[in-house]
């Protein structure tokens, strides 16, 4: 097989076969297709598509690739939720000890990586002592004895999905909806997930700014799934506002165990509600996303759900007192309001730049060397839709630094009154339950 026969096969609009497929993605991983035929392969690839057939089979050779996790030693059916990326996305942290409650298993590997907030993993270092170093046995264990584990990313998973969209960032590729799809599968398979549910947002702080474009590319991602072996469903969501009122690390974590009691803010309820019901009906606990539902109101209630998550947070060194004392977890030095300048209704909270003041704050990470500040962040007073008065505060900044005016002029420009009456856009557009 000559790569540059391949190339011009797609170019010229034709199907790859599964041995081509396979073929190219193990040779590039071992350095033996040189960057730039690919480059003009993904290229290619970015105006001809990719039929269903080559989308399952590129994903699944990314896959073989390099490490695959093996979950099998864990009972029932493995469960992962994959959020497409938003601003103060607090989810994760719900649903893992939310679903585990009502019985599913949730064996969740975590990263770190750059962004408004930090991660999973920082997020729950929040907790004094929590780490997620842990070894694969006692990872195991734990997530059969409590339902519920995080573990600290390891091994080789996916080195061609690294490669590739490395290249396709320098490219002008990433844009494609067969190869995004693909990528983002293909590191949740790796990862062990036998069903997976996919929250893909939509709207200014998304990295799918358009609904259509969303909705294609959650069905592709579905499809995929499906195709593989592993059922799929996704949720289509709003980020064109950051989700609940907190983004920060510990400011997300008290949100967090808030919305387990059943006090958090309604639409972060909402959307892990939803998102949770889909993953209690893949790991067959319920057979409609109704029942499941009601399960895991019922968790919210009867305090299961915070259960699990204070043994979730012990059981790997972390102070569960948090639970019950938020007031444990790291505080800012500083607070500070953001009053509103005039009187009007919430026109618009443009996520990314709101994500971008908390980084500002030391909430996120700028590079990969930065450090974070657990404690610093922002609190959200008013929605989308919502009244203001002149004066009344808009954020409130927690900060460990005194000097907080470039933060401010940030969020007074992300933050936009109208004098007319907005209303509030929906939180889900739409459920993609099958393929
Ligand atoms: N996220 C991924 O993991 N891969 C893509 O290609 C795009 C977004
Ligand atoms: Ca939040």
């Amino acid at each position: 097989m000559r790569m540059v026969d391949l190339i011009e096969k797609k170019r010229d609009g034709h199907d790859l076969t599964t041995e081509e497929i396979q073929h190219i993605i193990k040779e590039y991983t071992n350095g033996q297709i040189p960057d730039y035929q690919m480059s003009a392969l993904t290229m290619a690839i970015f105006f001809k598509g990719m039929d269903q057939r080559e989308r399952a089979d590129l994903t699944m050779a990314m896959v073989e690739s390099g490490d695959q996790i093996d979950l099998s030693a864990i009972d029932g059916i493995k469960v992962d939720k994959h959020s497409t990326g938003g601003v103060g996305d607090t989810t994760t942290l719900v649903l893992g000890p939310l679903v585990a409650a009502v019985g599913v298993p949730v064996a969740k590997m975590s990263g770190r990586g750059l962004g408004h907030t930090g991660g999973t993993i920082d997020k729950l270092e929040a907790v004094k002592g929590f780490h997620v170093e842990i070894e694969n046995d006692e990872f195991i264990r734990l997530v059969n004895e409590n339902k519920v584990a995080v573990i600290g990313q390891s091994g080789n998973l996916t080195p061609a999905d690294k490669s590739l969209y490395a290249l396709r960032d320098v490219t002008a590729t990433v844009n494609s909806i067969p190869l995004i799809a693909s990528s983002i599968m293909s590191k949740k398979i790796a990862a062990g997930a036998d069903a997976i549910v996919l929250d893909v947002k939509t709207g200014a702080g998304a990295f799918m700014k358009d609904l259509n474009d969303s909705e294609e590319l959650a069905r592709a991602m579905v499809s995929i799934g499906n195709n593989v072996g592993r059922n799929t469903m996704a949720v289509i969501s709003d980020m064109s506002q950051p989700l609940g009122y907190m983004i920060g690390n510990a400011l997300e974590v008290k949100e967090a165990i808030d919305t387990l009691k059943g006090e958090g803010p309604e639409d972060l309820t909402e959307l892990c509600l939803t998102l949770g019901s889909f993953m209690v009906v893949l790991a067959k606990k319920a057979s409609t996303p109704q029942e499941a539902r009601e399960m895991l109101k019922k968790a919210m209630e009867d305090g299961s759900a915070l259960e699990t998550f204070k043994l979730f947070l012990s059981s790997q060194g972390g102070d569960a007192s948090v639970v019950d004392h938020p007031e444990n977890l790291p505080q800012a030095a500083y607070k500070f309001d953001l009053p509103a300048k005039e009187a009007g209704y919430v026109s618009e909270i443009i996520a990314d730049e709101v994500g971008t003041a908390a980084m500002w704050l030391g909430a996120g990470r700028a590079t990969k060397d930065s450090v974070i500040d657990l404690a610093v962040g922002l609190e959200l007073k008013k929605k989308i839709g919502e009244r203001v008065e002149e004066g009344e505060s808009l954020v409130t900044i927690y900060a460990n630094q005194e000097d907080v005016e470039e933060v401010k002029a940030k969020l007074y420009e992300s933050i936009l009154l109208s004098k007319d009456k907005v209303e509030a856009p929906p939180l889900i557009y739409k459920e993609i339950t099958e393929g």
